[in-house]
C-alpha cells in the first residue's frame, strides 16, 4: 500500500481544481446566502433558511463553519462577513435554553470556534464557553452519557452523532487549562465505545441506558431501518468523532475503536465508494446519502495522518476513492444553484412511519457541502482543524 504522503502528493493536481470549482461557487454563494442559516434547497435550488423557522435546528453553524474554513484558506474578505453574520443570526438560537439541545457543538463550535481561532474576537470565545457550558451541563452522571435531546423518552439515550459535539468541550478544557470539560467528554467518548461500538466494528445509532448505573438497555432505530441495523451517517460520526477524540487526547482507545469503525466502512462502501444510507437495507431501492461519505472521508485522512506511514495509506486511498465518487457523480458545481453536494439522506424511509419525501431521500444538505469542503481543503494540506 501507497503511503498516505504519495497519495496526497498524487491527488493534489486533482484537489487543486476541485476546490478551484467549490471557491467559485462559494464565492457567489457566500454574498447570496449571508444573511440566512442554509439547510436543503426548494425546489428552485435556493438555499432554505433556517432561522426563519428553527433557529436552535442543529444544522446551523455549518454555514459559518464553511465560511470561516474558506477564508482561512482563500483570505477572501466576503467569506469571513459571511461567518460573521452566520454568528449574530445564531445568537437568537443560543438565547432558547429550553430548545437548546446536544449539538451546540456542531453549532457554536464550527461558527463562533472557527470565528475566534481566526479573529481572536472575545465575544466568539464567550459564546463558545456558554455553548460548551450547556453541552457540560447534559452530562447524566453515574450513567455517564451526555443527553442529546429534550423529549422524556431521550432523557435515557445516548447518540452516536454526539461524538462530534465533544470538540467544544475538549475545547474549553484547553483554553482555560482545567480538565472539567475534557473529562466530561472522555467518560462520554468511554460510554459509546462501551455500548455503541459492536465486535464487527459497526455502531449502533441511539442506546439506551439505565440512568443509574448507566447498563446498556437496548438500543434504537434511530434514522437507520432497524436497531441493529448501520445507518451509515452515524458510522460516519463514529469514525471522525473517535478519531477526534483521540487528537485531543492522545489515548489509543479511541485510536482503535475510529480504526474497528473505519475498517467495516470500507468494506462496507469499497464497491462504489458512495455509502447507502443503511448498510444493512435491502439491496433494492438504492438510497445513497453522501454526507456519509464526505464525513467519513475527513475522518479517514486525519486517521491516515496520526497513524505510522505503512499503516495511513490505506485510510487516505479509501478517502480519496470516496471523494472522487462523489466529485463524480454527485456534485454540481453551477454557482447560480445554491446546493452543491447532492444526494444526501436525512433517515432511511419506512413505509407507513416517513415516506421518501418525509425521511428526505437524495437531498442536498449543508453539512454534504460542509464535509466535502473540508476533506478537499484537507488534501490541499490545510491545517484548519475545525473539530
Ligand atoms: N445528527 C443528526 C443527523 O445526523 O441527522
Amino acid at each position: 500500500m501507497k503511503k498516505y504522503t504519495d497519495i496526497i502528493a498524487e491527488n493534489r493536481a486533482w484537489a487543486e481544481e476541485v476546490f478551484a470549482k467549490i471557491d467559485t461557487k462559494m464565492s457567489a454563494m457566500t454574498l447570496r446566502s449571508r444573511n440566512k442559516l442554509p439547510d436543503g434547497v426548494d425546489e428552485n435550488g435556493i438555499h432554505l433558511d433556517r432561522m426563519q423557522t428553527n433557529p436552535t435546528w442543529w444544522c446551523n453553524g455549518f454555514w459559518g463553519g464553511l465560511n470561516c474554513m474558506l477564508y482561512d484558506y482563500t483570505k477572501n474578505e466576503e467569506y469571513l462577513k459571511t461567518a460573521k453574520a452566520s454568528e449574530k443570526l445564531l445568537d437568537t438560537g443560543l438565547a432558547m435554553f429550553d430548545k437548546i439541545h446536544h449539538d451546540v457543538g456542531f453549532m457554536w463550535h464550527l461558527a463562533s470556534g472557527g470565528l475566534y481561532k481566526l479573529t481572536g474576537n472575545e465575544g466568539s470565545k464567550a459564546r463558545n464557553f456558554f455553548a460548551a457550558n450547556t453541552l457540560a451541563g447534559r452530562f447524566v452522571k453515574g450513567a455517564d452519557f451526555i443527553k442529546a435531546w429534550n423529549t422524556e423518552a431521550a432523557y435515557s439515550w445516548s447518540i452516536i452523532d454526539c461524538l462530534m459535539n465533544l470538540p467544544i468541550l475538549y475545547w474549553a478544557s484547553e483554553q482555560i487549562g482545567d480538565d472539567r470539560f475534557k473529562r466530561i467528554a472522555m467518560a462520554h467518548a468511554d460510554t459509546a465505545i462501551r455500548t455503541h461500538l459492536r465486535p464487527d466494528g459497526s455502531v449502533n445509532h441511539i442506546c439506551e441506558h439505565d440512568r443509574e448505573t448507566g447498563e446498556f438497555v437496548k438500543s434504537h432505530a434511530g434514522q437507520g431501518i432497524a436497531p441493529d441495523s448501520s445507518w451509515s451517517r452515524g458510522q460516519a460520526w463514529a469514525v471522525y468523532g473517535f478519531v477526534i477524540s483521540y487528537i485531543h487526547t492522545g489515548e489509543k482507545r479511541y485510536l482503535d475503536a475510529a480504526k474497528q469503525v473505519a475498517n467495516y466502512f470500507i468494506t462496507n462502501v469499497c464497491d462504489e465508494w458512495v455509502p447507502r444510507v443503511d448498510f444493512r437495507a435491502p439491496n433494492e431501492p438504492v438510497y445513497y446519502d453522501t454526507t456519509a461519505a464526505g464525513c467519513t472521508a475527513c475522518g479517514l485522512l486525519e486517521l491516515a495522518k496520526v497513524l505510522p506511514e505503512n499503516e495511513g495509506g490505506a485510510y487516505a486511498h479509501a478517502a480519496v476513492k470516496m471523494l472522487r465518487a462523489l466529485n463524480e457523480r454527485f456534485a454540481d458545481y453551477d454557482p447560480a444553484n445554491d446546493a452543491m453536494i447532492t444526494h444526501g439522506t436525512v433517515r432511511y424511509p419506512i413505509p407507513g412511519v416517513y415516506n421518501e419525501k418525509q425521511a428526505g431521500v437524495h437531498i442536498s444538505i449543508i453539512y454534504g457541502d460542509y464535509f466535502f469542503t473540508e476533506a478537499i481543503l484537507k488534501l490541499l494540506g490545510s491545517d484548519y482543524f475545525a473539530w
